[in-house]
């Protein structure tokens, strides 16, 4: 048993999809979840840059004794997992939203199509691509950059016909044709994964990644005998630049009201 809080960080508030995920499935667990609002959207950014960013916020949460650090933001898990790992003593699990994806793709669709979306820093680290062809070479995944998603849904355009627009612009590509699954590998998609799906007529699964990201989260703190029994866990929310409409957004992401608070690191 181990009540301190699971660290969750973010380049904003996107992974309070994954945060209420983990809450509804682990609702004893404390989190301290750190948005870094302050240098949105990581998407764009250089893997060294993201890097950089991911180590300082990693040392906050280490600092703020968090037993285990899940990094819910694709793209910093896609460039600075390995770095994170490096950094934490070796009793901290890290865990990234990217593995338990690839896990349940290479499990289910031997010899099928698949296609993974997400912003320009997953999508340019191949390493859905990659890690994919490692686990069964006999899936063809077709991967595309989808850099505007992220920033429409944080201005609010869900389930609405500007969304659907978007959407259909880019999944309307030939690459897709035949795939049996899709991959939203970006925290802000399951607000659209209902549009996504009906693009496709439910005829192709959209992959629920935050149950199977906590799913996977789960298994492991309960193999280190990690799992909190606390009965009034604390859950903080802190972001690294805190304005109204960040403020707004949270609930949206985290599905109730939430108090951001607000933390400047030095980076
Ligand atoms: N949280 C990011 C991700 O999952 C999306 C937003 C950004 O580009 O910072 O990739």
């Amino acid at each position: 048993m181990d009540n301190r809080p699971i660290g969750i960080f973010d380049s904003g508030i996107g992974g309070l999809t994954i945060a209420k995920e983990l809450h509804r499935v682990l609702p004893n667990e404390s989190m301290l979840y750190f948005g870094d609002t302050a240098h949105l959207p990581y998407g764009d950014k250089s893997p060294e840059t993201i890097v950089g960013y991911s180590l300082a916020i990693t040392e906050f949460l280490l600092k703020h004794n968090c037993k285990a650090i899940l990094i819910a933001c694709n793209s910093a898990s896609s460039t600075s997992f390995d770095a994170v790992v490096a950094h934490v003593p070796k009793n901290v699990p890290v865990f990234n939203v990217i593995d338990p994806l690839i896990d349940y793709i290479s499990q289910r669709f031997h010899a099928e199509k698949v296609g993974v979306i997400g912003t320009r820093a997953t999508i340019g680290s191949h390493v859905f691509l990659n890690r994919t062809r490692e686990a069964d070479p006999s899936i063809i995944l077709v991967e595309k950059s989808t850099g505007l998603l992220a920033s429409m849904i944080e201005e609010g355009f869900h389930n609405n016909e500007i969304s659907q627009a978007v959407i259909q612009a880019y999944l309307e590509d030939s690459r897709f044709e035949g795939i049996k699954a899709l991959v939203p590998a970006c925290t802000h998609y399951p607000l659209i994964s209902n549009e996504i799906a009906d693009y496709f007529k439910n005829q192709v699964e959209v992959v629920d990644a935050p149950s199977i990201i906590v799913q996977q989260v789960k298994k492991a703190l309960e193999a280190n005998d990690q799992l909190s029994d606390a009965e009034n866990p604390a859950l903080h929310f802190m972001v690294s630049d805190l304005t109204p409409s960040f403020q707004k957004s949270a609930a949206i992401f985290f599905g109730e009201k939430v108090k951001l608070e607000e933390r400047r690191l030095s980076y």
